[in-house]
């Protein structure tokens, strides 16, 4: 009898830890197929999400940064997936810039989430940044990862209306909710070997 390969996803986290949630909810219940989540990640011992993980039965570990250089930070990390064979990595709330090292020991096999419409509202901050800037349609990204901040190709995307009476706060409240179906669907479509790349353009085939 023939043993089906799982696809072993790595997580990387530096907070709360909802989106990792989002994807090992979905991976454990069969919605994203063929795939076992093998390990999170975090660079902070005190992550929040750490905890949400080990409670699922998956293996988490703290990789600090003990003031590395990034490529040696990233190298150390690059190995403990490579240990556990992790062929998709997803970012989810991981506040550090991944070095060129990492990005080409898993080319086009990192992913991130963000809560903006790349290429508006990079970085820190997005959804204070569309409410300073007055945006009346803001929303999230999931995208490929490169060596630029938020800038690699881009897989999905969902907008969400800017209310009038929105915060920063409320605004970013309800772009997670989106952030959660939006990277599950991704991963999805992933796992199922549906997304075809070709430079800046993704084509997710449907199935
Ligand atoms: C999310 O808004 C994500 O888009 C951004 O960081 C936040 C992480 O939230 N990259 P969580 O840790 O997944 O709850």
């Amino acid at each position: 009898m023939q043993t089906l390969e799982l696809m072993k996803i790595g997580i990387l986290i530096s907070g709360r830890g909802s989106n990792m949630l989002a994807i090992v909810e979905a991976v454990q219940s069969g919605l994203i197929p063929y795939s076992k989540v093998a390990v999170v990640i975090s660079d902070k011992t005190n992550a929040k999400g750490l905890l949400k993980a080990k409670e699922r039965g998956i293996e988490t570990l703290t990789v600090s940064k003990n003031g590395r250089a990034r490529e040696q930070h990233d190298a150390e990390i690059i190995d403990e997936l490579k240990k556990r064979g992790v062929e998709l990595v997803c970012l989810a709330g991981y506040m550090r810039l991944l070095s060129a090292r990492f990005v080409r020991a898993f080319p086009n096999k990192s992913i991130n989430i963000h809560p903006s419409l790349l290429p508006a509202f990079k970085g820190l901050d997005a959804q204070r940044q569309a409410i300073d800037y007055g945006v009346k349609v803001s929303g999230c990204t999931v995208h490929f990862v490169d060596e630029a901040l938020d800038h690699g190709a881009i897989i999905a995307q969902t907008t969400v209306d800017v209310k009038d009476e929105d915060t920063a706060e409320s605004l970013a409240a309800r772009i997670l909710e989106h952030e959660h179906a939006l990277y599950v669907e991704a991963v999805r479509q992933i796992a199922k070997g549906n997304v075809e790349i070709a430079g800046r353009r993704t084509v997710v085939v449907k199935d």
